[in-house]
């Protein structure tokens, strides 16, 4: 039976899959991140390792895992640019990730970051809570509606096609934008299209070199200034410099977002800027989500060392 290393605590049950099995793991009593030496240091001694989007596995950390007997990452999330595949592909240690079962909880939060963004709830209850409520005011608090506006989707994956869906039991039309055409009905074909038509503008696309900045200075600039976006995919996406500066100057009216450049640290200028929702990457945060991905993450752990190919492989 194999060591697996299990780099934060988990909730119960999550870890079935490998206690069910027999491997042994490898955890700390406190529920506090490895630095990075730390983490090379115990990858050598394992087999397998379970860990976090906050945690980095980069080539170091994967060479000293195959310079022991290291073989398979589940990272307990379904984005993987904390791992460097490159290197895990070249050192032949498989790497799995949670598909499929935080769609739902996800899109969830996506959609009351739209909600919320798009009707100023966040600035309203601040402004409640310090006492500035003077009393109801025929004129206070304008936001936008949600109804009938256009929602554009930029990437159409799982957690995007749910949002698709709770838009439009709110009544949104729903365009969306790939590379690639997706032949469902609402593709746009290009970026600049859908953020020139769009009311709402959601994120769904992992990070990667193609989508680092993504949104920008001149996409923000296609933007309605009527336009609000929603950020549940990852902070680099959006350029937050560019995105300050839009909202500072009203170009755009509002945005949502869950996740940051460089989080947990925000860029002072996001938490001044003016309507604006922020959340602190909680968009599969619910016990019964969180359950499921540390389980798929270590059944694929699990498969891998028992010699299976689990369906949730992303490469190595
Ligand atoms: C993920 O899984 O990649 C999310 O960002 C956290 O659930």
């Amino acid at each position: 039976m194999a060591r697996v290393l299990v780099t934060r605590h988990l909730p119960d049950g999550g870890l079935d899959p490998l206690v069910e099995a027999g491997h042994t793991l490898v955890r700390r009593d406190q529920d506090v991140a490895f630095t990075a030496a730390e983490l090379a240091a115990a990858a050598g001694e394992v087999e397998g390792i379970v860990c976090l989007l906050t945690d980095r596995i980069d080539r170091a950390v994967l060479e000293s895992g195959a310079a022991g007997r290291l073989r398979v990452v589940g990272n307990a999330a379904v984005g993987y640019d904390n791992v460097d595949l490159l290197a895990a592909a070249e050192l032949g240690i498989a790497v799995c990730n949670t598909p499929g079962v935080l769609d739902e909880t996800t899109a969830d939060l996506a959609f009351l970051l739209v909600l919320a963004a798009t009707r100023l709830a966040s600035e309203a209850e601040r402004d409640l809570r310090a006492g500035r409520w003077g009393g109801w005011g025929f004129m206070d608090h304008l936001a936008r509606d949600v109804h009938g506006g256009v929602l554009g989707l930029v990437g159409y994956g799982r957690i995007a096609r749910q949002v698709a869906r709770r838009a439009e039991g709110f009544g949104m039309e729903v365009l969306h934008c790939t590379r690639t055409p997706t032949g469902f009905p609402g593709h746009v074909g290009s970026l600049d299209e859908l953020l020139a038509t769009a009311d709402v503008v959601s994120l769904h696309v992992p990070l990667t070199e193609a989508t680092h900045h993504l949104i920008g200075a001149d996409q923000l600039a296609t933007m309605k200034p009527t336009a609000v976006v929603v950020n549940t995919s990852r902070g680099p996406v959006i350029d937050e410099e560019a995105l300050c500066d839009a909202l500072e100057a009203g170009t755009i009216f509002a945005a949502g977002l869950d996740v940051f450049d460089g989080e947990p640290a925000i860029n002072p200028r996001l938490l001044a800027a003016p309507r604006t929702v922020l959340l602190p990457h909680i968009g599969s945060a619910t016990t019964q989500t969180r359950t499921r991905m540390a389980r798929l993450a270590a059944q694929g752990v699990a498969d891998v060392l028992e010699g299976r190919t689990p369906p949730n492989l992303v490469g190595g």
